[in-house]
């Protein structure tokens, strides 16, 4: 059908106005086209706003893994579905076919059964690049359980915190990871977790680097021997459309991360919608995304997206640097990968290094080129066009968000004329407009604002786990009826857009979000701080690295030893994970307030710009004078 690969830019504004004229219609073809139900809908969309309560193909009845899996048996199962590259480059690359998919996530889903969980019930999956992550994330969606997928780089703190929240009943991980030429631990950070989570009552521990590890009786069990027992063959749950397929957290600006629940009909015909058209997908192609199966793209565009339509996904275990540069490269000739999505930081770290890294490989299998995470810079844009692209494979730079579930904005490859910098245009389906403070919409070109989506989209989360009042507060009520994305961005003359950045004090570190709140509450647990405030400051590799104001208990001292730093970024270390270490720590005698004792994040965030002659006003301040003495002591001078 037209409507399902676009295939010209005619065809694109064609298919875009009808998507938006009636958007009922527009999803309701490609649902009824493209999947197996049980039942068909009665409704195609409810939906509310104000509530705000959003409800895609109401009353249907499907299983997403027949849909990845099951109904591609018959024509596709010898094909690979997930291709394994490991670690080690010397280790053998593995090929699962669907199949083999089929029957592994069968026996996994008894496995689940048969240790007590059940349609509804919440599963913590804390593992590392392997493929009994995705096999396990599918495992649960079989039998209607909610999969928490936690990104195995995160502290024992942060994972023990997620687990409570969605009160997961059980843990899925592993004896430990490999990374580059280090291993990490693994399953001491779960036991260390699980100290403090009174709902796990089992934990399933896969077997990967083969260390010694404790086994708490009762609780942990191998998955191996569990597996090979159990039967390959277990019928799906039959799922509402509406029924909550996995919960992510994110993190917020303020408080605990957000557990964004979404649901199971609407995110499946998305993410296989926008798979399909924004990476070109053809049948026979390899498709690549680097990212890690913990955050949403990885679920979106390495499990559901390319398996809804039966293409094959690389699963890579492995760092871009190890055992050195080229090991990006040298997966795609391997491969030979068509289509490959990656983050602008991957590109940045990667451009640094010598060219021969990239051009001693092969990389003419490479149809389309993907970004993702953060805005690409125009130098890391070109660099990726130039050297792995060779001038050949568009550039889709994809704009979307763990809320959103699936891409938002970008570039149809081979249809959408690219521009460095610029994720182009909505994809259907997708209505926006941009907002200025006052809560106008910005209709000229080139304006900054505030990026808003006005009308429901399938895969859009559906609340916050447990806090509905929360989900409303942070994306519903800034602006009346829309949903407002946290991002500011600009619309050049032929309506294209251009992602400026967070406004709001989540801060893109080398593409992960972080909020600053959490980071100063870690801050601050150390027995020798008063206060903080983190900011975000230019970075060449991580887009933004963060940058730490510090007032000390002991008032006045200022000079302090190297060691204090250290042993902040350990304490920040063990309460979030190393992502959120700082870059820059700079102990402060006082931070900008404003008369109500607000913290002016602005203010800093221009002294660590070095860019002190646009500070603004700063005689309302509760405090002016404490701004020269930051600016004298400032370490990005
Ligand atoms: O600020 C935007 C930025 O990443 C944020 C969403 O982060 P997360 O929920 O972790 O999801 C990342 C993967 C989808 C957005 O609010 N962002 C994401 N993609 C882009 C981007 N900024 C600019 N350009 C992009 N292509």
């Amino acid at each position: 059908m037209s409507n399902y690969h676009i295939k010209h830019l005619e065809e694109y504004f064609q298919v875009y106005r009808k998507s938006v004229r009636n958007p009922e219609v527009f999803w309701e073809e490609i649902a009824e086209e493209h999947f197996v139900w049980h039942k068909r809908w009665k409704n195609v969309l409810s939906w509310d706003f104000s509530k705000p309560e959003v409800k895609w193909f109401e009353g249907a009845k499907l299983n997403i893994t027949e849909n990845c899996i099951d109904r591609h048996l018959k024509i596709r199962g010898n094909k690979t579905a997930i291709l394994f590259e490991p670690n080690n480059p010397d280790e053998e690359a593995e090929h699962i076919t669907y199949l083999q998919l089929f029957e592994r996530v069968n026996k996994f889903a008894n496995v689940l059964k048969q240790e007590g969980i059940r349609k509804g019930d919440r599963v913590c999956i804390y593992l590392p690049m392997i493929p009994e992550l995705a096999i396990s994330v599918l495992a649960c969606a079989r039998i209607g359980a909610i999969h928490s997928v936690v990104f195995a780089g995160f502290s024992s703190t942060a994972l023990s915190t997620r687990i409570n929240d969605s009160d997961c009943k059980m843990v899925i991980t592993s004896d430990g990871s490999y990374r580059g030429n280090k291993t990490v631990d693994l399953k001491g950070i779960v036991d260390d977790a699980l100290n403090q989570c009174p709902c796990v009552i089992s934990v399933l521990v896969a077997k990967r680097i083969n260390s010694k590890i404790n086994m708490k009786e009762n609780r942990d069990k191998w998955l191996q021997p569990l597996l090979d027992e159990a039967s390959n063959s277990c019928e799906p749950e039959i799922m509402d459309a509406e029924d909550p397929l996995f919960i992510l957290y994110t993190s917020g600006s303020t408080g605990k991360p957000k557990g964004m629940v979404h649901s199971t009909a609407g995110y499946m015909v998305y993410t296989a919608y926008t798979f399909k058209n924004v990476f070109n997908y053809r049948e026979e192609d390899i498709y690549w995304c680097t990212a890690d199966i913990g955050w949403i793209t990885g679920h979106s565009y390495i499990v559901y997206g390319p398996l809804a339509n039966g293409a094959t996904t690389v699963m890579f275990e492995g760092v871009p640097n190890f055992p050195d540069y080229g090991r990006f490269w040298q997966i795609i000739e391997k491969h030979k990968v068509n289509q490959f999505y990656t983050a602008p930081t991957a590109i940045r770290a990667l451009a640094k290094e010598k060219l021969d890294f990239v051009e001693q490989y092969d990389l003419s299998s490479l149809k389309v080129l993907g970004t993702v995470g953060e805005p690409i810079n125009e130098e890391a844009w070109h660099w990726y066009n130039d050297h792995v692209g060779k001038k050949k494979s568009p550039i889709v730079d994809t704009w979307w968000q763990t809320e959103t579930g699936g891409m938002m904005i970008s570039p149809i490859p081979y249809v959408t004329p690219t521009k460095a910098t610029y994720a182009t245009l909505p994809l259907p389906g997708v209505q926006l407009a941009l907002m200025d403070e006052q809560g106008k919409e910005i209709k000229e070109n080139q304006v900054d604002g505030r990026l808003c989506v006005v009308y429901p989209w399938p895969a859009m989360a559906r609340t916050i786990w447990g806090n509905h009042q929360r989900f409303k507060e942070t994306y519903f009520s800034t602006f009346e009826n829309k949903y407002f994305t946290g991002d500011g961005a600009l619309r050049d003359e032929v309506g294209y857009y251009r992602i400026t950045g967070r406004v709001d004090d989540v801060i893109i570190v080398s593409g992960h979000n972080l909020g600053t709140a959490p980071i100063e509450d870690a801050i601050n647990e150390h027995q020798a701080v008063a206060e903080s405030a983190v900011v975000g400051f230019p970075h060449d590799i991580k887009g933004k690295a963060l940058y730490g104001f510090v007032i000390l208990k002991e008032t006045g001292e200022t000079r302090v030893h190297e060691n204090l730093r250290k042993e902040i970024n350990q304490v920040i270390t063990e309460r979030i994970g190393p992502i959120a270490k700082l870059d820059k720590i700079q102990f402060v005698p006082g931070l900008p307030k404003t008369r109500s004792g607000k913290i002016m994040r602005r203010i800093l965030r221009k002294i660590v710009e070095n860019d002190t002659a646009n500070l603004g006003d700063i005689s309302t301040l509760l405090n002016p004078e404490v701004v020269e003495a930051i600016i004298e002591g400032s370490l990005v001078k």
